[in-house]
């Protein structure tokens, strides 16, 4: 018996990084999974693959930015399984590497758009079934950077506050209808995102490296090391977590 065993989830971003990680895991522990990215290679590849060991996953392609998309893509898993009981709301974009002066309105929005309205549209859309079910699970994904700051990426760390204050909201607003809804906050993980960043980084890659590097005691995680905590939130095991700040950092910001 899996620790997901007969439950039906969405995992946004599943094609790759922490997402991809997730989506192994989640199916290792018995749960169907829909992965809703824009990166159709690696998704139709990721979930051939899960398919080829006797897992059940799909893959769509949903701009989660885009309202219809999400409802449309949402009302197919349901359609399919019958119910959705997790969703995992991992997708999310660095944006420009700028302090604030410099970003124009464009590119605010633009993180804006997949990190906070992403969510909020797969939300949106996924608490309805949950509601009907009196049961749910959502795991949004901040960063330690929605509890603290750093010399980089301005825009980025103002929407990962803001997922944390949605999910502590949103727990409140659904806890009567049996839905729980909490908050990852990863540090460094050696994904294509965190790369992006180093690459944005003014004094360059590897200074990004060796900052970062300094500042989690434990070094950098691997994508697994956050799906192992989204598992857990997702899983009943939380069943009286709800709220919750779980904070996967390498012991980052204990210090
Ligand atoms: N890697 C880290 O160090 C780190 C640290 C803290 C928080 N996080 C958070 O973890 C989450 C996963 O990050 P990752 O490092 O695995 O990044 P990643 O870039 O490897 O994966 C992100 C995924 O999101 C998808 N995505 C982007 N825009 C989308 C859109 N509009 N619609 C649907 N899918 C979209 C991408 O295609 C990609 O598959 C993100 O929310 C990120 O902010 C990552």
């Amino acid at each position: 018996m899996g620790r997901l065993q007969d439950k039906v989830s969405i995992v946004t971003g599943g094609s790759r990084g922490i997402g991809g990680a997730t989506v192994r895991r989640f199916v290792e522990e018995g749960s169907k999974v829909a992965i809703f990215d824009v990166l159709p290679e690696e998704g139709e590849a990721l979930a051939a693959e899960l398919r080829g060991k006797g897992f059940d996953v799909i893959y769509q392609t949903v701009n989660i930015t885009r309202e219809e998309e999400v409802k449309a893509a949402v009302a197919n898993v349901i359609g399919k399984w019958g119910r959705l009981d997790i969703l995992v709301n991992n997708a999310g974009i660095p944006g420009v590497n700028k302090f604030a002066h410099e970003v124009t309105v464009d590119e605010w929005d633009r993180v804006f758009d997949v990190n906070v309205k992403g969510m909020f549209l797969c939300t949106k859309h996924s608490v309805p079934q949950m509601m009907k079910q009196k049961s749910g699970a959502i795991v949004n994904f901040s960063s330690i950077y929605g509890l603290i700051g750093n010399i980089d990426l301005p825009p980025y760390h103002a929407t990962k506050g803001a997922v944390l204050m949605m999910t502590k909201t949103d727990a409140i607003c659904y806890a009567p209808n049996g839905i729980r809804v909490n908050a990852v906050h990863p540090g460094s993980t050696m994904t294509e995102l965190f790369m992006k960043a180093a690459e944005s980084y003014p004094q360059g890659k590897q200074a990004y490296l060796d900052m970062m590097k300094e500042k989690h005691p434990l070094c950098l995680g691997e994508p697994v090391d956050v799906a192992n905590c989204v598992l857990f939130l997702a899983s009943d095991e939380a069943r009286f977590v709800t709220g919750a700040s779980l904070v996967v950092d390498g012991g980052y910001t204990a210090q």
